[in-house]
């Protein structure tokens, strides 16, 4: 606590008034209950049973426990002083098999969790999809088929009738970049395909998912709806000024963003990436891109790291990107975090979202459960005070930024990477499933109360 201590002095906020503070979470990467309550199978659920495909050979089954004990989860957002909470929800908890009947038990789950957030004046901010697509849809074609856009219209509209009176705040799709890539080109997430020619067709699924539940939401919902994606976003740096490293980061960075926000933004994809990705001419069909860029709210920007990049070959379609260097977490990003100020800069320019919200940053560090009981993670502090000062530098140039959400409340379920990576507020004891404030948690909780007034700069 020492050092989150030290670092909390009185100043005036820099944030404005009713800057939301938050922390976010998955669905499979906290609830566990697999296959509790009617709840159907998903690709994580598929692939984290596949051998070798999780680094440490665990699944997402138990995870958190949070299907069973989301009060605790509630009441440790109380205790961090937080003003807001982001969480998804599982598609196959709500139709197990996609579409169809809807499994109303499912939906009590959620239910019950924003009622128990409202009562403590936490904003809910609902993800619909954060990976976990229903097993059966991908039996016929997954995100490859635009049809699976159509279930997930009618998913949302099924999520959106049921909160809809009480949610104000959606966010359509978790990372449409990281699911096209890692799951069909890559390979590294579910469902583990690799094939470069999937990433144009998935990315147009997804994106055409998005503009129908953004529709199906705004017919739903009852309370003003305020709806909005969220993407990651990584600052992008060429190795020097040679004017060949300086387009390797361009086209990386049209690789990974602008293929994104131009559809959704400026209703067309780029032409250089659509040359690099083969995209065929007859995925798009009449009416498809104007759904895309259906207006919303907000832009929900998930930043992490840096890379640099110089010309070259890399991975796939992309240039060489070089090894990280400088202060690293244990998932091996740099820490950097002028990038923050410069990706929230760049989208306020480019793409004027009207309002941006951090939607995930934060820090995975291998902490300890300490001899006192408390969990002394002072690189973490570090990492949040520097976040937050780019964020507040991003305020101070005039981005809209309503609020930020540190990734993530408590110790999870990493994805591939299993249960090696703790990127949490709390620390999750998973053989008891305690979960213990870090000391970062306890700087974020004397942060949030202060609306970001008793931030220190220094180091
Ligand atoms: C993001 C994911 C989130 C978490 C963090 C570390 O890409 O959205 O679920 O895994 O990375």
């Amino acid at each position: 606590m020492a050092d989150g201590r030290q670092a909390a002095v009185a100043g005036a906020s820099d944030f404005p008034s009713g800057f939301l503070w938050g922390a976010a979470t998955a669905a499979y990467q906290i609830e566990g209950a697999a296959a509790t309550d009617g709840k159907g199978e998903s690709i994580w659920d598929r692939y984290s049973h596949t051998p070798g495909r999780i680094e440490d050979g665990t699944t997402g089954d138990v995870a958190c426990d949070s299907y069973a004990r989301w009060r605790e989860d509630v009441d440790l957002l109380a205790q961090l002083n937080l003003t807001a909470y982001r969480f998804s929800i599982a598609w196959p908890r709500v139709l197990a098999t996609g579409r169809g009947q809807v499994n109303a038990s499912g939906l009590d789950y959620y239910d019950r969790l924003v009622d128990g957030l409202l009562e403590r004046g936490i904003t809910p901010f609902v993800t619909l999809y954060h990976w976990d697509l229903p097993q059966a849809l991908e039996d016929r074609g997954g995100w490859q088929s635009r049809d699976t856009a159509g279930a997930f219209a009618d998913y949302a509209r099924a999520v959106g009738r049921r909160l809809g009176d009480r949610v104000r705040h959606w966010i359509t799709l978790n990372e449409p970049h990281i699911i096209a890539y890692e799951g069909y080109l890559y390979g590294t997430k579910a469902p583990g395909l690799s094939h470069a020619a999937l990433v144009a067709p998935v990315t147009h699924a997804l994106l055409l998912a998005h503009g129908l539940a953004v529709q199906a939401l705004r017919a739903e919902a009852r309370a003003a709806a305020r709806i909005g994606l969220a993407v990651n976003v990584t600052a992008i740096e060429s190795a020097s000024d040679r004017e060949e490293d300086v387009e390797a980061a361009r086209t990386l960075d049209g690789l990974w963003h602008r293929w994104y926000l131009d559809p959704l933004y400026r209703g067309t994809y780029p032409a250089d990436v659509r040359a690099l990705l083969a995209m065929p001419d007859d995925l798009i069909r009449a009416g498809d891109l104007e759904l895309i860029a259906t207006p919303t709210d907000f832009l929900g920007v998930n930043y992490y790291t840096r890379v640099r990049v110089r010309a070259g070959h890399g991975r796939g379609p992309e240039p060489e990107v070089l090894p990280a260097e400088g202060q690293l977490t244990t998932m091996g990003w740099e820490v950097y975090p002028e990038g923050l100020t410069a990706v929230a800069r760049r989208l306020h320019q480019d793409y004027a979202p009207g309002t941006l919200y951090m939607t995930e940053s934060g820090a995975a560090y291998a902490d300890t459960l300490a001899e006192d009981g408390a969990v002394h993670d002072p690189d973490r502090v570090r990492y949040l005070r520097r976040h937050l000062a780019a964020a507040r530098d991003a305020i101070a140039a005039g981005v809209p930024l309503a609020g930020y959400f540190v990734w993530s409340l408590m110790d999870n379920f990493e994805w591939q990477r299993g249960y090696t990576q703790r990127f949490g507020l709390a620390y999750t004891d998973y053989a008891t499933q305690r979960r213990i404030l870090k000391d970062s948690g306890h700087y974020l909780a004397e942060v949030a109360s202060a609306n970001g007034a008793r931030l220190v700069m220094e180091d």
